[in-house]
Formats: C-alpha cells, sequence, structure tokens
C-alpha cells in the first residue's frame, strides 16, 4: 500500500446550503485557494497556498462563520479491493509519527461517506487506539484532546475519476492504482485549528425525555462552542420561547427565566417555580433597567426586526452581560442581511462570535455583551 504525503492540503466542512460562503471565507484569507474534490454533506477539499501556520493564525484572528470544521491532509492512500480500511489506516498511522507528540492526550475521529459498511467509525478508534499508545506513546482520549487524528473515507464512486484532481494531489501525479474502491485521507491537528473540537463540527447531544424542542441543542451548542458566561441564579430573559426549550435549558443552568413568545409554552415548562411567562409579541416587551444577566433570541421572524428587539430590550441587560441569539438566513441576500443585522447589534452590543453551528439549519448563532 503507498501512502502519499501532502502539504497545504485540507478537508473543509460546512452546512451543504453555505458551502459556496465557506469557500468565500477561505477565498478572503487566500485568493488562490483551490477546491479539488467535492463530497456529500458539504464536504470537499482544498489547497491553500498558505504556509499551514500562517493559515490557522488568520483562521484565528478572522473566524469564519461558514466554514465549521476543517482539517489537514497529511497522508492519502488508495483502498484496493480486499483492504479494511481501519486496518490500513492503522498501518499508515506510523507515517504521521513525526508529528504525533507523546505523552499528549490524542482523539482518532473518522467519518465517511454515507453508506452501509461492515465496520462502523468507532471500529477507528479500536484499531487505531492500541497503536497511538504502543508505538507512539500517546493518551487515547474522546475529550478534551491535545491532538486529533482525523481521518476521511470515501468510496471511488463519490469521486469523478475522469473529472477529479484528487488523483492528482500532492505526490500522487502518477495516479491510483489500477482498481481502487476507496481513498483514505488523514492528518493531524489540535483541535483549535480545525475550529471545533467535535468530528467534523458535529457536536452531539443525548436526547433527554424532558426535552421541549429540537431548538434545545442549538442552545446547547453555543455553550459548548461559545465562552459563554453564566451567572448562577441570575436572570435570564428568552425571546421566542415557545415551547420552552431555550427556557428548560437556562433553569437547568441556574437562571430565574421570564420567557417571552406569542404561542403558549409546554405545561410542564410553564408550571416551573423559577419561571415566569410572558405571553406578548417580543418585540413590543420591555422591563427595568440592568435587570438581566443573560438575553437569549430565537424568534423565528425577520432577522433585522429581530435585532431591533435586541437592540429595543437592550437597556435590560447589564453592561457586559451576554447575548445569544439566531439568525435566519433564507433567501439569495442573506449574506447583506446578515450585514445588517450585525451593524444594528454593533449600536448597543460588541459581537464576540457568529457561526454556523452543526444544529443550526439556516441560520447562525449570534453572541455577544452589552457595551
Ligand atoms: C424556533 S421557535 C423557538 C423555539 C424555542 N427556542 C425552544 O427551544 O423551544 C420560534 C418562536 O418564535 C416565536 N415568535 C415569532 N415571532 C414572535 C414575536 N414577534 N414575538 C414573540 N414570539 C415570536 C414563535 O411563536 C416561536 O415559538
Amino acid at each position: 500500500m503507498r501512502i502519499y504525503s501532502f502539504n497545504n492540503h485540507y478537508i473543509g466542512t460546512a452546512n451543504r446550503k453555505f458551502v459556496k460562503s465557506a469557500i468565500k471565507e477561505l477565498k478572503a484569507m487566500c485568493p488562490d485557494v483551490k477546491v479539488i474534490d467535492r463530497f456529500p454533506e458539504g464536504i470537499f477539499t482544498f489547497r491553500i497556498n498558505l504556509h499551514r501556520e500562517v493559515f490557522y493564525y488568520r483562521l484565528q484572528e478572522n473566524p469564519p462563520i461558514f466554514l465549521r470544521h476543517i482539517h489537514p491532509i497529511d497522508r492519502m492512500f488508495f483502498l484496493s479491493k480486499g483492504i479494511f480500511p481501519p486496518d490500513a489506516s492503522a498501518r499508515a498511522v506510523t507515517s504521521l509519527s513525526h508529528l504525533i507528540k507523546p505523552g499528549r492526550k490524542i482523539s482518532v475521529q473518522a467519518r465517511r461517506i454515507p453508506g452501509e459498511y461492515d465496520y462502523t467509525l468507532f471500529t477507528f478508534k479500536k484499531k487505531l487506539d492500541p497503536v497511538l499508545a504502543n508505538e507512539h506513546y500517546g493518551i487515547p482520549a474522546v475529550k478534551k484532546p491535545d491532538q486529533i487524528l482525523s481521518i476521511y473515507v470515501s468510496d471511488s464512486s463519490a469521486i469523478d475519476h475522469t473529472q477529479s484532481a484528487t488523483c492528482q494531489l500532492g505526490e500522487c501525479r502518477d495516479g491510483p492504482p489500477t482498481s481502487w474502491e476507496g481513498i483514505v485521507f488523514m492528518g493531524v491537528s489540535t483541535p483549535q485549528e480545525n475550529l471545533c473540537e467535535w468530528s467534523g463540527g458535529q457536536v452531539r447531544f443525548a436526547r433527554e425525555d424532558r426535552q421541549k424542542s429540537r431548538a434545545e441543542f442549538k442552545l446547547l451548542e453555543a455553550f459548548e462552542v461559545f465562552p459563554i458566561p453564566v451567572e448562577k441564579n441570575g436572570f435570564a430573559l428568552d425571546l421566542g420561547a415557545s415551547p420552552g426549550g431555550w427556557s428548560r435549558i437556562l433553569l437547568q443552568k441556574g437562571f430565574l427565566v421570564t420567557a417571552v413568545d406569542r404561542a403558549p409554552l409546554d405545561h410542564e415548562i410553564q408550571s416551573e417555580k423559577k419561571l415566569r411567562f410572558v405571553k406578548q409579541d417580543a418585540l413590543h416587551f420591555r422591563d427595568e433597567p440592568d435587570k438581566y444577566h443573560i438575553i437569549t433570541n430565537d424568534i423565528n421572524r425577520d432577522p433585522v426586526q429581530s435585532a431591533q428587539a435586541m437592540t429595543a430590550i437592550a437597556p435590560s441587560l447589564k453592561k457586559n452581560f451576554p447575548f445569544v441569539m439566531t439568525i435566519k438566513l433564507t433567501g439569495k441576500s442573506f449574506e447583506k442581511i446578515l450585514e445588517k443585522v450585525k451593524k444594528r447589534l454593533e449600536d448597543v452590543f460588541d459581537i464576540c462570535g457568529i457561526r454556523q453551528l452543526f444544529h443550526n439549519r439556516e441560520e447562525v448563532t449570534i453572541w455577544g455583551v452589552r457595551k
């Protein structure tokens, strides 16, 4: 099995609907970025003519909104018939030994194009962890790793053999073996370099019996990826709260919650002692100044109006305390709408982060603090 080396090649991931915007963000960083192949689920390979450190520095300085996850392609190999990808990856990892830091926590994150296979993604971890521990003195970990060994496996069927540039990558100019069934990309990086600690930026949470809405995952993810401060026993205002998922999370975090919506709340949430429900239009809701320790807003209406609602209620948020809101990005001019929203919010808030999160559908999540 021949293993190819690469420089300046990466795998990027974005929501399928926002792949173009993610590529635009890369082009803003380096105009001659070249997309090589596109895979299902918003995954694409690209080459960028920047030194790796410079690329990572620019990503940290100017965090992308739509590019959700990247990892380097340090090695690549073709899968001939009969080769078991997890075994082949365990053999190939030896060629990455110079990148693996001994004595540090390392996590194996494998992904592959959708389909039915005779192994699971966990099989990669099972096969690779002993190699990482015994041969490279790494400490296999799942959470809070220092390094991530990323693996992406694609069938040859996902690549257009005549058009694809994958086979021209790096040192691989002599082309693939005559019969090949798949391709494996591998790379070593840190969670920060990948833009997200989770595999492919897929921040997963277990479903709970008492969960009120799918929307709960959006707020959980925002708390996971943004350093949003939480004031225990503080006051929270939740705009567009029905059926009550975000309010439930805020209650769980110890807030006393005021929930505002035109629609009713779920009965169980509404009967919570630490919650006050106000059934009215959130755009006209007002309260006393400097009261709240956080304001959240998941109103599913016009983004600019929703931003207006935020600036109107801002005096009720204590200075330097956070807000979290979602902005629906439908239609073709969503980039312009986002700019308008940012401008509005910046009158009264410092924006700390904007990201198209894994649990956002056609929307982004913004967080910031009151000026
Ligand atoms: C996506 S849902 C919110 C889900 C909620 N975050 C949860 O976790 O259960 C959007 C909510 O915004 C509410 N909404 C839309 N426009 C509103 C307005 N002007 N005032 C109050 N609520 C509004 C809708 O009634 C709907 O309940």
